[in-house]
């Protein structure tokens, strides 16, 4: 009997304590906000864990009332306007009357709590895909040059040479690419130090390392944008797209089957494609750089964010709008962003344009070498401009009279 009481207490217990449970599973109610005395509800924290946006008006507004607050002199009065908290939300949510020494925008800003999703990000996705990314270009020239080998030259060399870039030219070149490289590793290490280098080299080494690669970044980005504006100046006029692009693109540029070679001018479609990525990542690079160089002076996300919702751009990826309300911080986050992003993909671009300028292809490396090339080659990947300096010669030949 005792036996048969205590079982069907037990049953009726779980019985009574199921129900709510089924019931919470099936509907969750809402809490009242005056059940937390207007704090986050667990509905409002579980949905933050879930991701969702959540309207935290009833925080952000919650900053004091002057009118209302208890007077300072009343038992738990607030001995001012407002509590501490309200304070600090106040402060938090950008709404505090703050007054400080300088001028400077960002000083005003005590609180800027919208830092976590740039933290999570720069070490995480962008380390990995950028990581991963540069890899994956080297491994796919790998394969390429098992499957074709070296580009070689496929008709007869005549040892005729003649010029295609001249020494200012070249000058320019080298300008841009050993700052690039002195770029892309500097920068590289400043990102990489966490998790690759420390681990590696203990924090100390690591100080003074990081230091100097920061002196070097900072420095040598001058020299960076110098040589972005010569090569523009000298080549852009070369580089403006031609009918006969389309047909070297069809064609592959000649580059994955032996002896095709498809005409071209000084540049071919595939190098004006490269110079354009040069100009205008190597461009984007540069402003964004210049916005971290100097901190908070030239923000331009929130003006770049306004034009774009303009257009639509945000509905076109199915987005909602890009915030155009951002406070100096969130204002370098981006730019950080934008700069490591943009850099990843140029870095890319060039370490396939590394590889065909050198081991990738017999005889280019001289164009930017001694400057001269063998005529063969310049005949077999840029046979246009070959006969254009033929017959500029040939003209030249006319025109001087025979003595
Ligand atoms: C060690 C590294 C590099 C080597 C061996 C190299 C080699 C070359 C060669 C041989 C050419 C001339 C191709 C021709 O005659 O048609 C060239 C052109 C060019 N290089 Fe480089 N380069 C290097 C790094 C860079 C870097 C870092 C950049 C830019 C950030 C760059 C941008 C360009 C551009 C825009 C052109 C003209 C377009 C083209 O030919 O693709 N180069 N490079």
């Amino acid at each position: 009997m005792t036996r048969f009481l205590m079982i069907a207490a037990m049953l009726l217990t779980l019985g009574l304590g199921a129900a709510p449970m089924a019931a919470a599973q099936d509907a969750p109610e809402a809490e009242p906000r005056a059940a937390t005395g207007g704090a986050s509800t667990l509905e409002d924290i579980l949905a933050r864990q879930r991701g969702e946006q959540v309207d935290d008006a009833y925080r952000r507004l919650d900053t004091g009332d002057p009118d209302s607050a208890a007077g300072t002199v009343d038992q738990l009065g607030t001995l001012g306007f407002a509590s501490d908290s309200e304070v600090y939300r106040a402060l938090r949510y950008g709404t505090a009357d703050v007054t400080v020494s300088t001028s400077a925008a960002a000083a005003g800003v005590l609180i800027q709590d919208r830092g976590m999703w740039w933290l999570q990000f720069r070490q995480g996705p962008l380390l990995t895909w950028g990581g991963y990314g540069l890899l994956g270009v080297i491994g796919l020239l790998a394969v390429f040059y098992l499957l074709r080998g070296r580009i070689r030259i496929d008709g007869p060399v005549t040892g005729e040479k003649i010029l295609r870039f001249n020494s200012v030219e070249r000058f320019a070149h080298w300008l841009l690419a050993g700052s690039f490289i002195l770029l892309g590793i500097t920068g590289l290490v400043s990102l990489f130090g966490r998790i690759g280098l420390i681990p590696l080299l203990g924090k100390d080494s690591y100080a003074v390392l990081a230091g100097a690669s920061k002196w070097v970044h900072n420095n040598v980005s001058w020299a960076f944008m110098l040589a972005l504006v010569m090569i523009f100046l000298f080549w852009v006029i070369e580089n403006i797209p031609n009918r006969h692009d389309l047909k070297w693109l069809a064609k592959g540029g000649g580059l994955f089957s032996k002896g095709v070679h498809p005409p071209a001018k000084k540049f071919n479609a595939g190098q004006k494609l490269i110079f354009w990525a040069v100009i205008v990542l190597g461009g984007s690079i540069s402003v964004s750089g210049l916005s971290l160089l100097f901190p908070f002076e030239l923000p331009m996300f929130a003006f770049t964010f306004e034009k774009l919702n303009a257009i639509g751009v945000p509905g076109w990826l199915g987005m909602a709008p890009f915030p155009t309300e951002l406070a100096p911080h969130e204002e370098m986050q981006f730019a950080q962003l934008w700069h490591a992003i943009i850099s990843f993909v140029l870095m890319a671009i060039i370490i396939a344009h590394i590889y065909l300028g050198s081991v990738g292809m017999e005889g280019a490396f001289d164009a930017m070498g001694s400057g001269e090339v063998e005529k063969q080659w310049a005949r077999e990947h840029h046979g246009l401009w070959v006969a254009e300096l033929e017959e500029k010669t040939a003209r030249k030949a006319r025109a001087t009279p025979a003595e």
